[in-house]
């Protein structure tokens, strides 16, 4: 197994858990909070999922999608804070927000060469440590040092209320029933593909966020985060 460079001066948070359970959000403000740089991983998947579908890649074989990762280059950079990502050059941030890339993002995310190539470039950026990392391996696998483990969860009424909310907010139509069906089909793949899974670390704090407003999760992880280091 590779070996993971620890950084004990300058430490780590990472967050795992479903989608819709307020990863983002909260990870954002504890970097913010904290002054560390927050990683949005899943933005990651999901750049590899957007180039599969504007090029027509066939996820159901591997050799394709191992291939289309050469041609594949992801940057990350930070405005004010807020994470851009970059696909060959063109900042994609916005274009890999929809429920199809979502989808894609799921199903490139179960191939062993994929996972290879974001997991080098986010240990990469942890071994500098201070940074916020968001997933659903994380605490698992890619900084299974980080001095904070938090597993952030919540029912899949609230992740559908929030999706729905999200949706409304933007002004896109939605059936209710579908966005719940997509959150539960999408949490089945994640959690039971064969490589890297969603799981939860054995030293994770579990947050059930279903019933938490944001401050009151980031005071939190914050808190957690203070009481191991200090
Ligand atoms: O967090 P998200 O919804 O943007 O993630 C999109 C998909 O990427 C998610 O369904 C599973 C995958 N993913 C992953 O397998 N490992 C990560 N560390 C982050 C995301």
């Amino acid at each position: 197994m590779e070996e993971i460079k620890m950084n004990e001066k300058n430490p780590s948070i990472a967050i795992d858990g479903p989608a819709g359970s307020g990863k983002s959000t909260v990870a954002r403000l504890v970097a913010k909070k904290l002054g560390f740089v927050y990683v949005d991983t899943g933005a990651m998947y999901r750049t590899v999922g957007l180039y599969c579908a504007e090029n027509a890649v066939n996820l159901e074989n591997i050799d394709e999608v191992a291939k289309a990762l050469e041609d594949i280059n992801i940057e990350l950079k930070y405005d004010d804070g807020v994470q851009h990502i970059y696909l060959n050059g063109k900042d994609v941030s916005s274009a890999i927000r929809v429920q199809r890339i979502a989808e894609y993002a799921s199903k490139v995310a179960a191939i062993g060469a994929v996972r290879e190539k974001l997991v080098e470039i986010q240990r990469e950026i942890a071994e500098n440590g201070k940074v916020v990392m968001d997933g659903r391996d994380i605490g698992t696998n890619v900084i299974p040092n980080a001095k904070a483990k938090i597993y952030l969860d919540a029912s899949v009424e609230v992740r559908t209320e929030r999706r729905c909310h999200e949706l409304e907010e933007k002004g896109i139509s939605f059936d209710k029933n579908v966005i719940r069906k997509e959150i539960v089909d999408r949490d089945n793949f994640d959690k039971n593909r064969k490589i890297n899974p969603l799981t939860i670390a054995k030293d994770a704090t579990i947050i059930d966020t279903s019933s938490m407003t944001i401050e009151e999760v980031e005071d939190r992880i914050v808190k957690l985060f203070i009481g191991e280091v200090i």
